[in-house]
């Protein structure tokens, strides 16, 4: 099946509001369901968009001073490459804790964009990326640095990036599609900054919302119910700090078979290699999208890439 990748609008022409991002396309992939595509980032994930917000918040609130302060962070995954290349902007130095579960091309990509690898003697002998950080912490004086701690997990400001800059994005590009008024928002949570800050949006912008939360089998992030799961970034462990449980009418399971059906049957009907959330996703709302209509669409994120995923 060949699916449609074209555009309703030219990106230049979504009103954001926003003069220095281009905004990702949003696409009608087959009748009835849109896909944004978050992969197309800078840093190949919607983490960049909460990573700048982090960092410019704290710019403006002079918590991060540029030329003085040093970003930490543990991290390996899309974070991690969000913040290094939000730092680039202001020339500001990052010092990831990466786990060393993290693929070496992960590590040599963010050294790449500029991150600074800390921690690897600590790592290799038992410690684990956060007591690597806690540790440089406790000894920035001694090595000359102010650092600043963004932890995704407890930054707020992650939402807001979500609410104000991506939610906006998409409610405005979905003009292209006079008739919606309604939209099943078929989502993932790792933080819940995503699913809470877009659902968030499309509310205000007056969207009749339902969410979807997607979870890999045998996960129950609400009652804090974790397995260990191939799908990195979605059900992560703890319960997702953002989230707001009312929002969300459902959730759905799925299996990793099932996500790795999908992801190949999308790879050779759009030529999109996408990540395991995305596929996670796109599983539910492939399933949803029978039942949309002109005025009800189903929605679904590309979070990112798959090409990391690939064993
Ligand atoms: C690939 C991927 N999908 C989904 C998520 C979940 O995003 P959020 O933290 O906004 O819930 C993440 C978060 O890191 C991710 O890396």
């Amino acid at each position: 099946m060949t699916l449609n990748l074209i555009d309703r609008r030219p990106f230049a022409s979504v009103a954001t509001g926003r003069g220095d991002v281009t905004a990702t396309p949003l696409r009608e992939v087959r009748p009835g369901l849109l896909l944004k595509f978050e992969c197309d980032n800078p840093g190949g994930s919607h983490k960049v968009r909460a990573a700048r917000f982090i960092v410019r918040s704290a710019i403006a609130s002079g918590e991060i001073v540029p030329g003085r302060t040093t970003i930490i962070e543990k991290t390996g995954g899309n974070f991690g490459f969000g913040l290094t290349l939000a730092c680039q902007a202001h020339a500001i130095p990052v010092e990831l804790a990466v786990g060393l579960g993290f693929s070496a091309v992960k590590r040599r990509c963010l050294e790449l964009f500029g991150a600074r690898l800390i921690g690897l003697d600590m790592l290799e002998r038992g410690a684990t990326p956060r007591e690597v950080v806690q540790w440089h912490l406790e000894h920035a004086a001694e090595h000359g640095r102010s650092y600043f701690y963004t932890d995704q997990f407890r930054n707020a400001a992650s939402v807001a990036a979500h609410e104000l800059e991506t939610g906006p994005e998409i409610a405005a590009q979905l003009k292209a599609w006079p008739e919606v008024r309604e939209v099943t928002f078929v989502s993932c949570a790792g933080t819940g900054a995503s699913l809470v800050g877009i659902a968030k949006a499309l509310k205000l912008a007056g969207y009749s919302v339902t969410v979807v939360l997607v979870e890999p089998q045998g996960c129950d992030s609400r009652n804090g119910v974790f397995l260990d799961h191939k799908l990195e970034g979605m059900s992560v462990g703890v319960v997702p700090p953002f989230i707001e449980w009312n929002l969300i009418s459902e959730i759905r399971t799925v299996t990793y078979d099932e996500v790795l059906n999908t992801r190949r049957t999308f790879a050779r009907d759009s030529g999109f290699l996408v990540g395991n959330t995305a596929a996670a996703c796109l599983t539910v709302a492939n399933s949803l999208a029978a039942g949309a209509t002109a005025e009800h669409k189903i929605l679904s994120i590309l979070y990112d890439h798959g090409l990391w995923y690939l064993r």
